[in-house]
């Protein structure tokens, strides 16, 4: 696509979430409930999902949306609960999943919400990790691949909403 040079392939990106997962697996006891973060980690959730399956676990998932670039390609800093989780996580094992922790802001910010309303445990992961850019303390369990500080868009990921739907990983120039 114009103006997107790949990155990570589709390959390449189908191996590293198959061994995250039976990373996960081997990891989190189970009954796990894997909570999503919209929209940008639903192709990664669908994928890491049926891929847990495979890795022997069998994780219910449930989504929350929280509100962070809009269309620019640098974060406001703020973060809101745009769409909240309709059933009770009380005690539950939680998986918190997003496609990029950045400045770390919105997976503390969820694990954070989670926490006060007294999930039992839980991890995150996330798809890419781009520790260069960290302005508050975010601990990922699991990632799949670390980046450097480059934007980018696919596989779920969008530019200004666009490019979600590519197959790939690719640098937006
Ligand atoms: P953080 O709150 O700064 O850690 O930002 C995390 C969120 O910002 C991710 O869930 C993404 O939705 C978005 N984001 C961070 N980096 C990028 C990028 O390179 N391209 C598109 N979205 C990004
Ligand atoms: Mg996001």
């Amino acid at each position: 696509m114009e103006g997107i040079r790949t990155l990570i392939g589709e390959a390449e990106i189908a191996a590293r979430v198959e061994a995250l997962a039976a990373e996960i697996a081997q990891r989190i006891p189970d009954d796990f409930v894997v909570v999503g973060l919209l929209k940008g980690a639903a192709v990664f959730v669908a994928d890491l999902s049926r891929a847990l399956y495979r890795a022997g676990a069998r994780p219910e998932f449930e989504f929350m949306r929280l509100s962070s670039y809009g269309l620019a390609k640098v974060s406001s800093g703020e973060v809101h609960l745009l769409g909240d989780i309709p059933i009770d996580l009380a005690g539950r094992r939680v998986l918190l999943v997003d496609d990029i922790v950045d400045t770390g802001r919105s997976i503390a910010h969820a694990a954070a919400l989670l926490h006060e309303r007294g999930v039992g445990e839980i991890w995150t992961c996330a798809l890419l990790d781009k520790p260069a850019r960290r302005e508050v303390t975010a601990d990922v369990d699991f990632v799949g691949f670390t980046i450097e500080d480059v934007f980018v868009a696919g596989y779920g990921i969008d530019y200004a909403e666009k490019c979600r739907y590519l197959p790939y990983i690719g640098i937006v120039d």
